[in-house]
């Protein structure tokens, strides 16, 4: 299994620290062993994706082990439904590749690989210099650069992306694990910016071309040292309606307790 070239959706082969297609279309491979498939005349903006500000706030959080109860239940999910030799699996949105590293790791006890891919090329150098268990990629998640019915398995935590997308790179009844915030998702850190706090609404996503088989909500509540806590602001959307003060007094802080609320969906591709 290789990638597909995101400009003729050719086969490209690896030669010698670069990835061809029969076309002549080229893409290095990086120093930290990702490749950038990206090109120019589909980047939105010039720097897309999540900036390295928030990644390294991102990485200095899931450091600390604060979201390890998802992701070990993301693995075990994995592990009891995946149940195929050498199985190829991609990581949509993988951000600094935390996850990605333990879904790697499964793939490779399964004789596989894993793939993770994000917009935000500060994020896969990120990725890829900490996990080389995994390959990375810079890409979009609306144009996939592989083939079509290529993976067994796709994770999408928080990620923006396209059923129909999706339904093309997945097998016939492959799996897709989607992750999104439960009502009560971060609702101590949303209370220090929104007067009112909206309980995420739970909406009832529907993908076409996949069935819903399983749902699970892990939900703990976290108790965070005030760097933690700043870390947790400074990697979430909202952050930037904080007041100018709540940065500074989330650091102040001895500890900060937190609820985590999440939704996980099991779809099956349908065959
Ligand atoms: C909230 S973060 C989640 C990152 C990671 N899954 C995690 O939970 O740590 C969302 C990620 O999606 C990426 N992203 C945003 N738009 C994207 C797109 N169109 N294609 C691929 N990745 C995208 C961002 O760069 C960011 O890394
Ligand atoms: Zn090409």
């Amino acid at each position: 299994m290789s990638f597909s070239c995101p400009l003729c959706h050719a086969a490209l082969t690896e030669r010698s620290g670069a990835f061809c297609c029969p076309q002549g279309h080229q893409f290095d491979r990086a120093k930290e062993g990702y490749v950038n498939l990206l090109p120019v005349q589909h980047k939105r903006s010039r720097e897309p994706g999540d900036s390295i500000e928030m990644m390294r706030a991102r990485r200095h959080f899931l450091e600390a082990g604060h979201y390890a109860p998802l992701r070990d239940e993301l693995v075990q999910v994995l592990t009891r439904l995946s149940v195929i030799n050498a199985p190829q699996y991609l990581d949509i949105g993988c951000g600094e590749g935390y996850y990605t590293s333990a879904f790697a790791a499964l793939a490779k006890r399964q004789g596989g690989l894993c793939y993770g891919l994000d917009v935000s090329k500060a994020a896969i150098r990120y990725a890829a210099r900490r996990y080389p268990e995994a390959m990375f990629c810079v890409a979009s998640s609306y144009r996939l650069p592989f083939h079509a019915h290529t993976f067994d398995g796709v994770i999408r935590i928080y990620a923006p992306c396209e059923a129909a997308e999706l339904a093309r790179v997945i097998k016939p009844n492959g799996l897709l694990l989607t992750v999104s915030p439960g009502p009560r998702h971060l609702y101590q850190l949303k209370s220090l910016i929104y007067r009112e706090v909206q309980l995420h609404a739970a909406r009832q996503e529907m993908l076409e071309g996949f069935s819903l088989e399983e749902t699970y909500t892990p939900a703990w509540t976290m108790t965070l040292s005030g760097d933690s806590a700043a870390a947790l602001l400074q990697m979430t959307p909202f952050a930037w309606r904080a007041r100018p003060e709540v940065p500074g007094n989330l650091l102040q802080r001895v500890d900060f307790s937190c609820e985590t609320d999440f939704l996980i969906h099991v779809w099956r591709r349908n065959a």
